[in-house]
């Protein structure tokens, strides 16, 4: 990964070619950690944690059925920020007695472990609040997966509200194209077959008006409006390449996935001062079919964005 600016590297989303169309682009995930410490951590936990406040029913969701699972993904995350970032989070596991601390927000937390009455939120809710990711737990019964918990504070325009229960299919059916060559069906049968200690990840992308990691359904109408103001002068500044790296994990008791979502937001003004990525990001947003456009959100201001990458190009 390259590092623009100094600042952490970017997860830049585009493999050796100059097009781009839905695929099960999901690779085994090496080293296989769930989560990773940004410079951005304080910001992002501070955001997410004021959204959970705020706008409880919106950011988070449970069924009963999902508190051990919830148990595991603590497990798991808590594990993982003590062994791969220790000089920033300690966890102190004596049989059920657990002490977990985060030194960059300065908290000690204690609690017994699978004891929901020694935390303040549910285990899922509790580590979520630890790291940037958005945390899903979907849940495997009847040869399929359901969305069944989760903590989404950054979504890319969908609804953890309205999605919440809703089957693998179910959550993708927005999605044009989805179902061609069943692409759908055969991705439920990889993310079914996925084994504990064998994670995979992927990156999805789109294009967005602003820099606001909070993109939920819901809010659409405070954010979306943004697309109308694009154009060739402001979109070095304006429009920001979004990417998701997505991570999944088998629980191994529960036999559910944890997926995993860390929302990196790039301005084009950046992204452009690496040649290949200008030129293929150009030939892949000039060649993009109008259906995936639309469903991302660019159509609206696709051409301006060519327009400026044009201007750009000539330069180099
Ligand atoms: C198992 C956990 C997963 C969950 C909970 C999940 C959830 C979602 C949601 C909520 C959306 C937005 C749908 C909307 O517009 O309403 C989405 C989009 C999408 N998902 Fe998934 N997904 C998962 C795994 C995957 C995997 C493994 C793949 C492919 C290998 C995938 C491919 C896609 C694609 C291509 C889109 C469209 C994104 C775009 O064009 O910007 N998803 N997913």
């Amino acid at each position: 990964m390259v590092s623009i600016e100094n600042k952490d590297p970017f997860p830049y989303p585009f493999g050796e070619q100059d097009v781009y169309r839905y695929s099960n682009n999901a690779v085994p995930l090496n080293p296989p950690i769930a989560i990773e410490v940004t410079k951005s951590y304080l910001e992002d936990i501070k955001l997410k944690r004021e959204l959970l406040i705020n706008h409880p029913k919106r950011c988070y969701h449970s069924m009963p059925h999902t508190l051990d699972a919830q148990w595991e993904v603590l497990d798991l995350i808590l594990h993982q920020l003590a062994s791969f970032y220790p000089e920033n989070y300690q966890l102190v596991a004596n049989n059920d007695h657990w002490i977990f601390t985060n030194q960059l927000t300065g908290e000690n937390h204690s609690f017994i472990f699978g004891n929901q009455a020694t935390l303040d939120v549910e285990p899922l809710d509790f580590v979520g609040r630890h790291v940037q990711e958005d945390l899903i737990l979907m849940m495997q019964r009847d040869g399929d997966l359901f969305l069944d918990a989760g903590q989404l504070c950054f979504p890319a325009n969908w609804s953890l509200y309205f999605d919440a229960g809703m089957s693998f299919k179910e959550i993708h059916t927005t999605i044009p194209g989805f179902k061609y060559g069943s692409l759908d069906e055969r991705i439920l049968q990889f993310l079914m077959r996925i084994e504990a200690g064998s994670p995979w990840w992927r990156k999805n992308w789109s294009l967005m008006a602003g820099d606001r990691l909070d993109t939920s359904l819901e809010t659409f109408a405070e954010w979306g409006k943004a697309r109308k103001n694009v154009t060739k002068e402001n979109a070095g500044e304006l429009v920001h390449l979004r990417v998701e790296v997505q991570k999944l994990f088998r629980l191994p008791k529960s036999n559910g996935i944890l997926f995993t979502i860390h929302t990196h937001m790039l301005p084009l003004e950046s992204l452009i001062q690496h040649t290949p990525w200008l030129k293929q990001f150009s030939a892949i947003l000039k060649e993009l079919p109008e259906f995936i456009a639309e469903y991302k959100g660019i159509s609206l201001y696709r051409n301006s964005v060519l327009e400026y990458l044009e201007v750009e190009l000539k330069k180099r």
